[in-house]
């Protein structure tokens, strides 16, 4: 890195981890610590990019520079991309967004009644990584997501980044205390072009900044 090859650009990234209302007091979540989206916004920042970050439910200190804008559910997170993209030139979707949501959010607390426990209904959440790759907001906007992968990581990695329809997919390993919470990421950046960037371990400002290198190559002819 080094250069300012940002400069001028605007890019929108999401970070965290969705909460999806049970009750008021109660969620359906997951582990993101939101560090891989904040190493990438802070990374951003530091090459001249103007940053808005999407935040879900992350307790990090907002990266220098960086336009926050908490969220703390998938659908709050897709009407903020929603409007936030129309301006970007790179959207890099780093959170980790809940599939599903209660069906219904109850306006009281739960209460444990003696006849057992209710079944769950859940309802789909819009796929935002997918919505944004289908319909871009201008020609040229380039779209990254991120996957986590226990096994098959390239095949997975592959069928998933055509379902999605994004530019570059970053495939975390994961399994055996990797990558959640940690400090350190490793990764292969798969690109629609049939490239792939292996990325080893290392701290995840490194991983943000060869994401940034590949998203900037792609960005270069516009
Ligand atoms: O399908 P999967 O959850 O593995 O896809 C991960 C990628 O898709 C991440 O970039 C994540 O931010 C994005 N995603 C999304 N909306 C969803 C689910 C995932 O944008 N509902």
């Amino acid at each position: 890195p080094g250069p300012a090859d940002l400069a001028g650009r605007h890019v929108l990234i999401t970070a965290g981890g969705t909460r999806e209302a049970l009750d008021p007091v109660r969620y359906l979540g997951n582990r993101s610590s939101g560090r891989q989206g904040y190493a990438l916004a802070a990374t951003a920042a530091a090459r001249g990019a103007r940053v808005t970050l999407v935040a879900a439910n992350t307790e990090l200190p907002g990266p220098a520079g960086a336009d926050v804008v908490p969220v703390e559910s998938a659908e709050q997170m897709h009407r903020a991309v929603l409007e936030a993209r129309k301006e970007a030139d790179a959207v890099v979707m780093a959170a980790a967004v809940a599939d599903f949501r209660p069906a219904a959010s109850a306006e009281s607390k739960i209460k444990k009644t003696g006849a057992g426990p209710e079944p769950l209904d859940l309802a789909v959440n819009p796929d935002i990584l997918a919505e944004v790759s289908a319909d871009r907001a201008h020609a040229g906007q380039v779209v990254v997501g991120f996957a986590a992968e226990t096994d098959d990581v390239l095949a997975n990695g592959r069928a998933k980044l055509a379902r999605k329809g994004c530019d570059l997919l970053v495939v975390n390993r994961v399994g055996g205390g990797r990558a959640f919470g940690t400090e350190e990421n490793q990764a292969v950046v798969l690109g629609a072009d049939g490239g792939s960037t292996e990325v080893p371990m290392g701290p995840k400002t490194d991983l943000a900044d060869r994401v940034w290198d590949l998203v900037a190559e792609r960005l270069a002819g516009t």
